[in-house]
């Protein structure tokens, strides 16, 4: 019995029908997963990063298999903003839930032009890429320093009309120095995490598997790396964090919840079986009522 149970969040003035997200760039565009799972149950879709213009990523192999997760160097290949604007936005709008675009750049000037143009939509939060390291120029650096951090949101902001989250690379020394950056520069809210860099080798032919070499790791063997990030920044900063990093279950969320998180993001699970967010969205709604909670926000930093 879920039923006395309100699933509803806000986030930053945005009402989500229940706090589950896609990770962005599991999910593409939705119209594959369109065929296995109700897109209207989700509490909002994140797509995957849009460019100004079309990129097409990284040689292959772009995945390798590890233990417990998965190593990708897609390199943010996307058709770019207008193709997004043009034929993904208005697919994603027949469903009822929210969008937030993940957005990608490989300098300052190209993050500006995409939220310029997502300005103009109806997309209803955006998601700052400075966190991506399967790529030469940009993302990740952005996100590794805090003084790039702080004016790369601050400049951001001034251009964006929906809701602006930053996406934070666990690739850093301290993650509440560069969480705190980002909320100096107006951020809104924060995602975290994105992957963690790492790398395999073909023992045959003595080279690395990634045509990119290095890729970014995801999955349940990040899950407690994730969890202590979003603890950590929920103690350092006022606004809100989406939670993503190995959730695979509803137990997983409840997690990140306790931690900080209030909502979180299903990636490479979704990769395994599109059903995953469906099965998270409800494994929360029986934690809530078995525990007596009417709310998600009631156990939010529950932890602390
Ligand atoms: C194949 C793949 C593609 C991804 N593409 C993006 C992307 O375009 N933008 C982004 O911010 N994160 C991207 N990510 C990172 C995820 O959104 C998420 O932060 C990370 O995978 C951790 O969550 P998970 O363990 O549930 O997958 C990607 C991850 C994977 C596995």
């Amino acid at each position: 019995m879920t039923d006395n149970v309100d699933l509803s969040v806000s986030l930053s003035g945005v009402l989500w029908k229940n706090p589950v997200t896609t990770a962005s760039g599991t999910f593409a565009s939705g119209k594959e997963h369109s065929e296995f799972i109700d897109i209207s149950r989700l509490g909002a879709v994140t797509v995957k990063g849009v460019s100004p213009v079309p990129w097409q990523g990284n040689p292959p192999p772009r995945v390798a298999e590890t233990f417990g997760g998965m190593l990708n160097a897609i390199g943010l290949e996307n058709p770019g903003v207008d193709a997004f604007i043009r034929n993904d936005l208005p697919f994603l709008r027949g469903y009822n839930t929210n969008i937030i675009v993940n957005v990608c750049g490989h300098s300052l000037n190209e993050y500006l032009t995409v939220i310029e143009r997502l300005a103009q939509t109806d997309a209803d939060m955006l998601e700052l890429n400075i966190s991506c390291p399967n790529i030469s120029a940009g993302g990740m650096a952005f996100g590794t320093d805090p003084k790039l951090t702080y004016e790369t949101v601050r400049a951001c902001k001034t251009k964006a009309r929906q809701p602006l989250y930053v996406k934070l690379s666990p690739n850093v020394t301290s993650i509440t120095e560069i969480a705190r950056a980002a909320e100096a520069g107006g951020a809104d809210g924060l995602s975290l995490i994105n992957t963690l860099l790492g790398m395999r080798i073909d023992i045959e032919t003595r080279a690395p598997i990634l045509g990119n070499k290095t890729g970014g790791l995801s999955g349940p063997a990040i899950l407690p790396v994730a969890l202590r990030m979003v603890y950590q920044v929920y103690e350092a900063v006022k606004i809100p964090i989406i939670g993503m990093g190995g959730i695979m279950t509803g137990a997983d969320a409840i997690e990140f919840m306790l931690a900080g998180a209030s909502a979180v993001a299903v990636g490479t699970a979704g990769l395994i079986d599109p059903v995953a967010p469906l099965r998270v969205i409800q494994g929360i709604a029986e934690y809530l009522t078995a525990h007596g909670y009417k709310n998600p926000a009631e156990i939010v930093g529950a932890a602390h």
